[in-house]
C-alpha cells in the first residue's frame, strides 16, 4: 500500500508532462480533484477495500455482533460502492463533475461522517467506559440525521455546474440541514466525557477525540454552512472561502481521528502501557497537539479573510470579471492573509514534525501498565 502511493506521487510530480491520451489515465494521472490516482491505483484501492471488508466482518462473525459493528459494515459497503462513480470517464463536463461529486460529497459528508461516528461510539466505550446501549441509540440518531441531510445535501455541488435549477431549492434546503448531526455528536461525546468525569488510560488519544469533536462541528458544520446557501455561495464559490472550509474540516474531522487512533495502536503495541499526562516526554505531545490545531485554526482564519476579500471585490464589487479577478488578488488584505497562511502553515508543519517524533518515541522504557477502565 506504502509502495504503491509512493510510486502514485513520483509519477505525479515527475512524469506529468506530454499529452493526455487513454494510456496516462491508466498509468499517470485521472485528473479528478482528489481522485486523481492512475486506473491501476483505482483497481488498486477498490481490492484493499475488499480485503479490509473481508476482515472486518470475517472477524465480527467470528466473535460477537453489535449495532456498532451492523452500522459499520453496511457504511463499508456503501464508502466502497462510492468510490466506482469516479471510475468511468466522461466526455461531457456537466456528467463528470456530477458523478466526480458522488465520490468526494458523499464520502466525507455521508459515508465517513457515519465511519467516524462508529469510531467514535467505540471510543467513548474504550476510552471512558460509556455504557453500550447509550453509545448504539446515540449512534443510531446520528446516522439517520447524517443520511438524511447528507445525501440530498449532494446538491449544494450542483449551483453552478449545469444541472438543472431545482438543485438550488434542493441542495440548499438539505445541507442547510447538515450540521444538525455535527451538533448531536459533539452534544454527545462532551455529555459522555463529562458525566465519565474525563477518567481514562491514554491522555494524547482522548484530548485529539475532543479535538475531533469540535473540529467536526466547527471546521464542517459551521464553516460549511457559512457557504452553503446558493444566495451565498453564489459569492464565495471556489474562492479562498472553500479553502478555508476544506483545511478545517478535513483536518477537523478526519486527521485528528486518525492521530487519536495512531496513539490507541501504539498503546497497545507497547503492551498496553501507562500514557497519560505525566508519562515521559509528555510535553511532545502536548506541544504536537498545541501546534497542530492553533496552526490549523490558524490558517483557516487567514483562508477566510482572503476569501472574503475576493468574495467582495472580486465578485461584488467588480461583477466576477477576469479584471476583477485581478484585483482582488492584488489587494493588499489579500496578500497579508496569505502571509498570514504561510506563517500558520509553517506552524502546523513544525506541530507535524514534533508529532510524527512523538509516536515514533512515546511509550518506549515505560513499565506502568495503564489503569483498567470498567464501563459504568
Ligand atoms: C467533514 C466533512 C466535510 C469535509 C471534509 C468537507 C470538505 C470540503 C472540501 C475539501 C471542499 C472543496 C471542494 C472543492 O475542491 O471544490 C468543500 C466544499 C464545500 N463544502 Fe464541505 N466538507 C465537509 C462538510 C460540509 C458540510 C456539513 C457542509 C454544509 C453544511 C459543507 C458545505 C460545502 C460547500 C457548500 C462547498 C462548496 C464550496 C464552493 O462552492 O466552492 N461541507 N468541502
Ligand atoms: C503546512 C500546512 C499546509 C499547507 C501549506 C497547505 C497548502 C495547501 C494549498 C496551497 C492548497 C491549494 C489551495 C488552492 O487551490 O487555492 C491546499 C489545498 C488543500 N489542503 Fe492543504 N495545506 C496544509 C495543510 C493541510 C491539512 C492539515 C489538511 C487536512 C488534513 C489539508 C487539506 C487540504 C485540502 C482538502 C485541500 C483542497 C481544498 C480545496 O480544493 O478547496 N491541508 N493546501
Ligand atoms: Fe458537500
Amino acid at each position: 500500500m506504502t509502495g504503491a502511493v509512493t510510486i502514485v506521487v513520483l509519477v505525479y510530480l515527475l512524469i506529468q508532462t506530454g499529452a493526455g491520451k487513454d494510456s496516462s489515465l491508466w498509468l499517470i494521472n485521472e485528473g479528478r480533484e482528489y481522485i486523481e490516482a492512475p486506473r491501476w491505483a483505482d483497481i488498486g484501492i477498490v481490492v484493499v477495500m475488499l480485503i479490509f471488508f473481508y476482515n472486518v466482518v470475517a472477524t465480527f462473525s467470528k466473535g460477537k455482533w453489535s449495532g456498532i459493528a451492523g452500522v459499520l459494515t453496511l457504511d463499508l459497503v456503501a464508502l466502497a460502492g462510492l468510490y466506482v462513480a469516479g471510475m468511468f470517464y466522461m466526455t461531457n463536463i456537466t456528467h463528470e463533475q456530477f458523478w466526480w461529486w458522488w465520490v468526494i460529497h458523499l464520502w466525507v459528508e455521508a459515508t465517513w461522517e457515519v465511519l467516524v461516528g462508529v469510531i467514535m461510539a467505540w471510543s467513548l466505550m474504550k476510552l471512558l467506559g460509556v455504557r453500550r446501549q447509550i453509545v448504539t441509540t446515540w449512534l443510531y440518531i446520528e446516522v439517520a440525521l447524517m443520511f438524511g441531510s447528507g445525501i440530498l445535501g449532494l446538491g449544494h455541488h450542483y449551483f453552478w455546474i449545469g444541472t438543472p435549477e431545482y438543485w438550488l431549492t434542493i441542495g440548499g434546503f438539505f445541507s442547510a440541514l447538515e450540521p444538525i448531526p455535527l451538533v448531536a455528536m459533539v452534544v454527545h461525546a462532551m455529555y459522555d466525557a463529562g458525566s465519565h468525569s474525563f477518567k481514562n488510560s491514554n491522555h494524547p488519544a482522548v484530548a485529539w477525540i475532543i479535538a475531533q469533536a469540535f473540529g467536526n462541528f466547527f471546521g464542517a458544520g459551521v464553516w460549511g454552512f457559512m457557504h452553503t446557501l446558493p444566495q451565498i455561495n453564489m459569492f464565495t464559490h471556489g474562492t479562498q472561502w472553500s479553502a478555508s472550509h476544506g483545511h478545517l474540516a478535513f483536518f477537523g474531522a478526519y486527521a485528528t481521528i486518525n492521530i487519536a487512533f495512531f496513539y490507541l495502536a501504539i498503546q497497545h503495541w507497547r503492551g498496553d502501557v501507562w500514557m497519560n499526562s505525566d508519562t515521559a516526554n509528555a510535553w511532545r505531545w502536548k506541544w504536537a497537539l498545541g501546534l497542530l490545531n492553533v496552526g490549523v485554526v490558524g490558517m483557516t482564519v487567514a483562508l477566510l479573510i482572503a476569501g472574503y476579500e475576493q468574495s467582495f471585490i472580486e465578485r461584488a464589487v467588480e461583477g466576477s470579471t477576469w479584471g476583477g479577478y485581478f484585483s482582488a488578488q492584488n489587494h493588499p488584505s489579500f496578500q497579508s492573509a496569505m502571509v498570514w497562511r504561510w506563517f500558520f502553515g509553517l506552524m502546523t508543519f513544525s506541530g507535524l514534525i514534533l508529532l510524527i517524533w512523538d509516536l515514533l518515541t512515546i511509550g518506549k522504557g515505560e513499565t506502568r501498565k495503564a489503569q483498567e477502565i470498567v464501563e459504568h
